[in-house]
């Protein structure tokens, strides 16, 4: 190692390592000192192993640090078998994600799952191996490469609340080594998991409920938020913590360059609470995150925190964490509130829920998402709903109905996923094109109800591209492919209707809708193609910029104000099949007498007294011609 590389870590260490030291201290106490070496030699070895070209990386991130909050930035979200086969498959696609713009690709889990149901990749068994169907490590790091060629940066997920039963971790706990039963929550009977029961919630009440699985090789309770094949570890302990920051720094040096923190919220437990978002959960994080800076200055954490507001800011940093934990966390209340004004065609509630927000530490970025391999939670609180004038109860009903199709004049074609009678709740499933319209009115052979659902699945990805964060498009929805109605065929599926909207890419379609820019999937494509470009050319978007409400004097317009450096930027979605006549005073109000609409191209004249705004319209608006 030169000497110059010496001087990088030891700058490094001094700047970073003092933050790993106070995090570890919050949750190891007089370890802390011990566990920050062991921290220490990990990320120095690590250091050391990094390849050239992720070196060289590391220096252009440490140029452009706000690389995760620039408006080029365009997501994609896609199972690498469904997308194409293989690892070295999906290296062959890349034509297809450059033509859309995309910078960044998460691939749904790669890493070596038990045999078997296995919970879509989330039940890992072998962290240091890729599934075998997929490839091997070697062609993941192929692939990294030919990515960042392309300049598309690659996110992994990283499962850190559980492993598979299968792990090693848990085969040699079963076999009675201490060190490793110690990697896990366990009970000798029914008094723990009781106790900690009275205030759990149920994530998966139908096929997997209850928190905690008996095992009878361990003879004893093992705590299973999930599934019970999924083994939920134990971060009280160091080991862990440092087996996960191992794993981190391996992948990072295989060319991943953004982690996708999954179920982090879960990954602290307290008698008495819900056992989510705990304060350890982000000195948790915070110690991993300012370690890796050390290793591998490129490399970025996505937050999978799908909790309210006031939970979910600290994933991004607040108080004492400022800007030192994820860089990026799922915008799900905004993803809710997209379906739900759809539905309602009022946007009363959005304006209340989205008024919520505390703005987000100006260094952090949301990850904005229409649709994603989950199923969707009408995640409404009571309050914002009675602000809104409604009852978030009979809301949330109401949602669950529309989108299962069973309200009269519904337009979805939703499932309904894991009904708990408990709490009344009832998550849907089902692909945006499905939720949206297209396939109802596609059966229906109605041309109009066709154009009002290919322009709900625009509007949708315009409110996301618009937001201000990595817009995550989910693969097939650049089509609008239909849920999969083979979902059930695959056994290990049957009783998880998520399948639904995972399903095979359909490149006959893609084929059609590039040859045919008249049907509803090529309108889909190049609608969303002319969004990627014209959010490619506006700084205004930029997501160190909050989008902040604008009160609309009508309940089917949403109005989202940015004010960047550059000049204010307003932007307007009608959330209806209806031309809403605004009084042109609330737009000249922002923008002046005159605006560029972006996306359309022109220019409007705000002096006077009405516009008009067609259906389902998006409209960027800066001011002047
Ligand atoms: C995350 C994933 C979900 C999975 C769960 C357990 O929420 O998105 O698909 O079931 O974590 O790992």
């Amino acid at each position: 190692m030169s000497g110059s590389a010496d001087t990088t870590f030891r700058l490094r260490w001094e700047r970073f390592g003092p933050e790993v030291e106070a995090a570890l201290s919050a949750l190891y106490g007089d370890r802390a000192a011990e566990v920050t070496e062991r921290v220490r030699g990990l990320v120095r070895a690590a250091f050391d192993a990094r390849p050239d070209d992720l070196r060289e990386l590391d220096e252009r991130r440490l140029l452009s640090p706000d690389w995760l909050q620039d408006p080029r930035q365009v997501g994609y979200v896609a199972y690498a078998d469904r997308f194409a086969g293989t690892l070295a498959g999906v290296g062959e696609r890349l034509d297809h994600l450059a033509g859309l713009g995309v910078t960044y690709l998460h691939l749904m889990p790669l890493l070596r799952p038990r045999p078997g149901a296995n919970d879509g990749g989330y039940a890992v068994m072998d962290y240091r191996a890729v599934r075998e169907d997929l490839g091997t490590m070697d062609d993941l790091r192929a692939l990294t490469a030919r990515l960042r060629a392309r300049g598309i940066s690659l996110e992994v997920d990283l499962v850190l609340n559980h492993v598979a039963a299968e792990h090693e971790w848990a085969r040699r706990a079963r076999a009675g080594e201490p060190r490793y039963r110690d990697y896990f929550l366990t009970f000798e009977d029914r008094t723990g998991p009781d106790a900690y029961e009275r205030t759990l919630p149920e994530v998966f009440p139908d096929f997997a409920p209850g928190n905690f699985t008996f095992d009878d090789q361990l003879g004893a309770w093992v705590w299973t938020t999930f599934n019970a094949w999924q083994w939920d570890v134990n971060w009280a302990n160091p080991d862990v913590f440092c087996e996960y920051l191992d794993i981190i720094c391996h992948l990072a040096n295989a060319g991943v360059e953004v982690l996708r923190l999954d179920a982090i919220a879960f990954i602290w437990k307290r008698l008495g609470t819900s056992c989510q978002n705990e304060p350890e959960v982000h000195h948790l994080t915070r110690a991993l995150r300012q370690a890796v800076r050390v290793a591998a200055p490129a490399v970025a954490f996505k937050a999978e925190a799908i909790v309210g507001p006031d939970d979910l800011l600290p994933y991004l940093g607040v108080a004492e964490h400022h800007g030192k934990v994820s860089d990026m966390a799922y915008h799900n209340s905004l993803m809710v509130q997209l379906w739900s004004c759809l539905a309602s065609r009022d946007t009363r509630l959005t304006e209340v829920a989205l008024g919520r927000f505390a703005p987000k530490p100006t260094t952090t970025t949301w990850g904005t998402y229409v649709r994603c391999h989950d199923d969707i939670g009408w995640a409404v609180t009571d309050a914002d709903a009675a602000a809104a004038g409604l009852d978030g109860f009979a809301h949330r009903a109401f949602l669950s109905d529309f989108y299962a199709g069973l309200t009269p004049g519904s337009f979805a074609r939703g499932l309904v996923f894991q009904h708990n009678p408990a709490t009344g709740d009832r998550r849907i499933s089902g692909s945006l094109a499905s939720l949206a319209g297209l396939e109802a009115a596609l059966e229906a052979g109605d041309p109009g109800s066709v154009a009002d659902a290919v322009a709900r699945v625009l509007l949708l990805h315009a409110v996301i591209l618009g937001f201000g964060g990595v817009p995550l498009l989910y693969m097939g929805d650049e089509i609008g492919m239909p849920n999969d109605a083979h979902w059930a065929d695959d056994p290990a599926h049957a009783d998880d209707n998520r399948w639904v909207h995972r399903p095979r890419m359909d490149w006959d379609a893609v084929a059609a809708a590039e040859a045919d820019p008249d049907s509803p999937s090529g309108r889909i494509l190049a609608g969303l193609r002319r969004l990627v470009a014209v959010r490619r050319a506006t700084p205004h978007l930029h997501a160190s910029v909050e989008s902040r409400v604008v009160p609309s004097p009508d309940p089917r317009l949403l109005l989202l104000r940015r004010d960047h450096p550059l000049g204010v930027m307003l932007q307007v979605y009608n959330v209806s099949e209806e031309e809403v006549r605004l009084p042109a005073a609330v737009l000249a109000d922002v923008l002046g007498p005159t605006a560029s609409e972006l996306l359309g191209g022109h220019a409007w004249n705000l002096a006077t007294d009405v516009v008009g705004v067609r259906p389902y319209a998006a409209l960027w608006f800066v001011p002047g011609p």
